[in-house]
Formats: structure tokens, C-alpha cells, sequence
């Protein structure tokens, strides 16, 4: 047969599908902004309560706004019991799995579920930013056999999480690098999980079907699940001894080292430079130095890669952090997807805005005009 001639953009490499203000990436120099603010400067000098505001809103806050939508986020971090029981039913799944579920469950208690104003958007969007974090250490607890720890008004949002996490108030320290994590994980252009969002919006679904679709598209290890396998692979190499002959040999078996590569940064990712120092640091700090040691062999291996543009990216670092921060490794992903929630609100939002159908073509290379054959006549 002949094919029809088409253009094909597979996997959409390069291919710009709108515009947005929510963030840019200049993947050639490893710069990242949320709404022109420099992701280096947010990491060392922002909270995770202030970007999500940002990110949402498209403006740092004022004192009064953050207070505000601080108080906002705090009250919304509650669930419903019959969450919490959709949660004890799903307590056998990963937890993203669970996470996914919950969200969509949620928007049968949600005022807002049907309303697509961009008001009611971004109020379901705190809502379910400030859920998150309840959900995902609610079900760590029920699947151990503990009762979930409500949510504590008193501390912030990472605080809050790693204290319904464990049952009991985090270092300061530890809280610290996960509300930096949140801040690098807040916003990334047109990645999988937002496309899945904004294709579910496209359709004038609403914000609950989005997120459900965003964090149903992170799960996969060549997007947020990335840092779990990252922490595997440190596992299996085991000693820094062991990491040149590990790397090399999972290369010459074609397979790939995880945490590394991404489609739009071909130089560092400047997320992982963040969670670099704070991995180094974090490791001295519980004196388990040897992961950082291990990784970073890794990346000496690795360095002909970075000709090709290859190099470490977020997910790299942020394994090791929360494995030295005591967090199961299939939590790994539900973190980054707690952190993404105002990103995929704020890209749902512009999608909305300046709404379009989200709906591209295939080519189809099959068999032409078939001849049906009966079922008792088919050898
Ligand atoms: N290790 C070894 N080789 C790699 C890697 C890697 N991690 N990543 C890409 N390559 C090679 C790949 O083999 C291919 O080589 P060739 O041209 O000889 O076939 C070339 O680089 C291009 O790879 P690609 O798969 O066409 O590139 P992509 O833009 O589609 O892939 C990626 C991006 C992230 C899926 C890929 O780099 C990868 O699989 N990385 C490992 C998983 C990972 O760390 N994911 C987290 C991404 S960052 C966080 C996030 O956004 O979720």
C-alpha cells in the first residue's frame, strides 16, 4: 500500500503547542524560570507556599496574599472520611496509584468539581495542592497498620507532611529540603504529566480529571518515576568501587542509567544542581556520606555522555534526599506529584484561558479495504 505523505513529529519533539507564562526553560544552558522568577533564586530564597502562589497566581504575594492564601491551603488540608476510606480499599496499590484514585474521589466532595471558572480553578487547585500531602501520608500510615496523623495548622506545608508522615514533629532541617524539593518541583513547561493535564482540559474536562490524568502520567519510570529506580540503582551498585563497572556494563547491555538524559535540557538540569548540595550536605548530616559518593561516581562515568547532552537531571539527587530522610522508596514519585499540583493547576488555567481541542493525528500504515470474511468461514 502507500502511505499518505505527513509530516510526523513523533513523541512531539520540538513541537510547541502554545504559549504559556507559567515557566521557561532554556534547556540549552539549563536555565529555568516560574513566571520570570529564576528557579536559583526561588530554591534558596522562597517557600514552598510563596511559588505555589506565584506559580498560580503569576505574582510573588504580598504579605497580606500569602498570609491569606497560607490560611487557605491550611484549611483545606483535611478529608473527607469516606476518602480516607476509598484510601483503606486501595491500601494494596503503589502509592500513586492511590494518590490518582483519592484526587479523582475527591471531586465528589468538592463544591467546585463542575465549575470551570478560572476562580474555581485555582480554589479547587489550593485545594487539592494542600490534599495531596494528607492522602499520600495517610495511606503510607493505613498500608503499616497506623492510624493516619491529622493535619497540623499550626506548621507549614512540609512540616505538616513529614509530621503525618512519621507521627511526630520533623527536624527542621528535614522539613527544609522537602519544602526546597517542593519549590524545584512546582513548574515545568510542557512535560508528559502536563500535557496529560492540559489534553484532559482541552476537552473542557475539569481540574479534578486533569490532575487525576497528570499524576496517572507521572507515574512512569521515564518521567517522576525516575528517582525511585535512581535510589535502586545506588542500592544495587552498593560501593563507589562498584559504580564504573556497574554503569558501564548496564550501558553496554543497552540499558540506561536512570536520573540522566531529558528531551528539552541537553545541559545540567538546574533543579539537580539544588538537590546536589543538599544530597552531599544531607548525607554528612546523617552520617550516611556513601550514597553521595556512589552517585557521584555515577556521574563521573558518565561524563562522554554529556557530548550528547546527557546529564544528571532533577531526579537524580532527589531519591538520595528523601532516602536519607527515612521516606519509602515508592513514595518517591507522590512527592513530585505534590509539588507539581500548582503547575498543573496553573497550566489548566492558561488552557482554559485560550482553550483549544487538544486533538492531533496519526498516520495509519495498516491494511486497506478488507474484505469481511464470516467467523465460520475464517481458517
Ligand atoms: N542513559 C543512557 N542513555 C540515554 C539516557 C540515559 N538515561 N537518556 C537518553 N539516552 C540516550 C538514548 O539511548 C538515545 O541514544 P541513541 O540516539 O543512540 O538511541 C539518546 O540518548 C536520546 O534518547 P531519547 O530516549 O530519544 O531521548 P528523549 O528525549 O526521548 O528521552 C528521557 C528523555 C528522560 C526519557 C531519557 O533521557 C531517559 O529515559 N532518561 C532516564 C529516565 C529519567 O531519568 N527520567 C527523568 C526525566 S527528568 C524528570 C521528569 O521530567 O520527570
Amino acid at each position: 500500500m502507500t502511505e499518505e505523505k505527513v509530516q510526523l513529529y513523533r513523541g512531539l519533539r520540538e513541537v510547541y503547542i502554545d504559549r504559556t507564562t507559567s515557566s521557561f526553560i532554556d534547556g540549552d544552558i539549563g536555565k529555568l524560570l516560574y513566571r520570570g522568577y529564576n528557579i536559583d533564586d526561588l530554591a534558596v530564597k522562597s517557600t514552598f507556599e510563596e511559588t505555589a502562589y506565584l506559580v498560580m497566581y503569576g505574582e510573588l504575594p504580598t504579605r497580606e496574599q500569602l498570609a491569606a492564601f497560607d490560611s487557605e491551603l491550611k484549611a483545606s488540608r483535611g478529608l473527607p472520611g469516606e476518602i480516607l476510606d476509598v484510601i483503606k480499599l486501595t491500601r494494596n496499590s503503589h502509592p500513586m496509584d492511590v494518590l490518582r484514585t483519592a484526587i479523582s474521589a475527591l471531586s465528589a466532595y468538592d463544591a467546585d468539581t463542575e465549575d470551570n471558572s478560572t476562580e474555581a480553578t485555582l480554589r479547587k487547585g489550593v485545594r487539592l495542592t494542600a490534599q495531596a500531602p494528607t492522602i499520600v501520608a495517610a495511606h503510607a500510615r493505613i498500608r503499616d497498620g497506623n492510624d493516619p496523623v491529622d493535619p497540623d495548622p499550626s506548621v507549614n506545608h512540609a512540616t505538616n507532611f513529614l509530621q503525618m508522615l512519621n507521627g511526630e514533629a520533623p527536624d527542621p532541617q528535614d522539613a527544609a529540603l522537602i519544602d526546597k524539593d517542593f519549590v524545584l518541583h512546582a513548574e515545568h513547561g510542557i512535560n508528559a504529566s502536563a500535557f496529560g493535564a492540559r489534553v484532559a482540559a482541552s476537552t473542557i474536562a475539569d481540574l479534578h480529571c486533569a490532575i487525576t490524568t497528570g499524576v496517572a502520567v507521572l507515574k512512569g519510570p521515564s518521567h517522576g518515576g525516575a528517582a525511585e529506580e535512581v535510589m535502586k540503582m545506588a542500592q544495587e551498585i552498593g560501593s563507589e568501587e562498584n559504580a564504573e563497572k556497574y554503569v558501564r556494563d548496564r550501558l553496554d547491555g543497552g540499558g540506561r542509567i536512570m536520573g540522566f538524559g531529558h528531551r528539552v535540557y541537553k545541559a545540567i538540569d538546574p533543579r539537580s544542581v539544588h538537590l546536589q548540595e543538599d544530597a552531599k550536605a544531607l548525607g554528612e548530616r546523617k552520617g550516611e556520606p556513601g550514597w553521595f559518593g556512589i552517585l557521584q561516581n555515577v556521574i563521573e562515568v558518565m561524563e562522554p555522555y554529556r557530548r550528547r547532552g546527557i546529564y544528571q537531571n532533577v531526579d537524580f539527587f532527589s531519591g538520595t534526599i528523601y532516602y536519607l530522610l527515612g521516606i519509602p522508596d515508592d513514595l518517591f514519585i507522590s512527592i513530585f506529584a505534590m509539588g507539581r499540583v500548582p503547575g498543573w493547576t496553573a497550566q489548566v488555567v492558561e488552557q482554559f484561558e485560550n482553550n483549544i481541542l487538544l486533538r492531533p493525528r496519526l498516520q495509519y500504515t495498516g491494511e486497506m479495504d478488507r474484505t469481511y470474511v464470516p467467523i465460520e468461514e475464517r481458517s
